[in-house]
């Protein structure tokens, strides 16, 4: 469903990403962790199509990031580091621009815009500004915001940042119903997050990947993901 080859990219001199190469079939849950910097975010950006490679080949659902980034855009959700809110908008106001800039129309875009309300628990806010929502809501519109159209494709950076335990609970049960008949990329610094939903990681240090491998055989009954981790990230 995602195929990844030999992807670099550089800002001027920095190496963010440095040739990496991996693939996700259609249903796997891939945790993307990493250190601070490691270059997960600028993978992530890349994979939706919201940022040009300097190198490297990216095909998701079928179609070449590069050369068809409107295919792709409509395949996949995301959810980016920042959710770019209008703070000016209302919630329902901005799902619904979201919903439109996706094809939804109609009775369609009702239905989507229910069910990503539904799904986040934010049926409570959906008349409030953007800008005056607490940050745990602007998290959880964010996720609406990908989760619109049921996408094939679910890329997610970070995605259970700032919310309260209630809400992480929820949202990991989501993406992992999601799963059933999607493909999830996310990312987190929080490794039970991992062990709970992932069913593959990949692990990236300074935009090299360091293991790419089930969760299974990354850990062990002696050996946690974090002390993996810790291992592989450690110079
Ligand atoms: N627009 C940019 N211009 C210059 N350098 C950038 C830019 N975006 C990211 N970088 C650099 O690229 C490297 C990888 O950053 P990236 O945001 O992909 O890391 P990350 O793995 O997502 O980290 P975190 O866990 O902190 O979110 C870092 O050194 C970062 O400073
Ligand atoms: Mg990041």
């Amino acid at each position: 469903m995602i195929e990844v080859r030999e992807l670099e990219k550089r800002y001027h001199k920095l190496v963010a990403v440095a040739g990496i190469s991996f693939k996700v079939d259609r249903g796997e849950v891939l945790g993307f962790l990493g250190p601070n910097g490691a270059g997960k975010t600028t993978t992530m950006r890349i994979l939706t199509g919201a940022l040009p490679a300097t190198s490297g080949r990216v095909e998701v659902a079928g179609f070449n990031v590069f050369d068809r980034p409107l295919e792709v855009k409509r395949r996949v959700g995301y959810l980016p580091e920042t959710p770019p809110l209008y703070n000016d908008l209302d919630t329902l106001g901005y799902l619904r621009f979201a919903g439109r800039i996706k094809g939804l129309r109609g009775r369609r875009l009702r239905a989507a815009l229910q069910r990503s309300i539904d799904a986040c628990g934010i049926g409570e806010v959906t008349g409030r500004l953007l800008g005056n929502l607490s940050k745990g809501f602007r998290q959880r519109v964010g996720l609406a915001q990908a989760l619109l159209g049921e996408p094939e494709v679910l890329v997610l950076d970070e995605p259970t940042i700032g919310l309260d335990p209630n809400q992480i609970q929820e949202i990991r049960r989501l993406i992992h119903e999601l799963a059933a008949d999607r493909t999830v990329v996310l990312s987190t610094h929080i490794l039970p997050e991992v062990v709970q939903i992932c069913s593959r990681v990949v692990i990236i240090h300074r935009g090299r990947i360091v293991a790419d491998d089930s969760l299974q055989n990354l850990t062990s009954d002696s050996r946690s993901l974090e002390q993996t981790f810790h291992d592989l990230t450690q110079q």
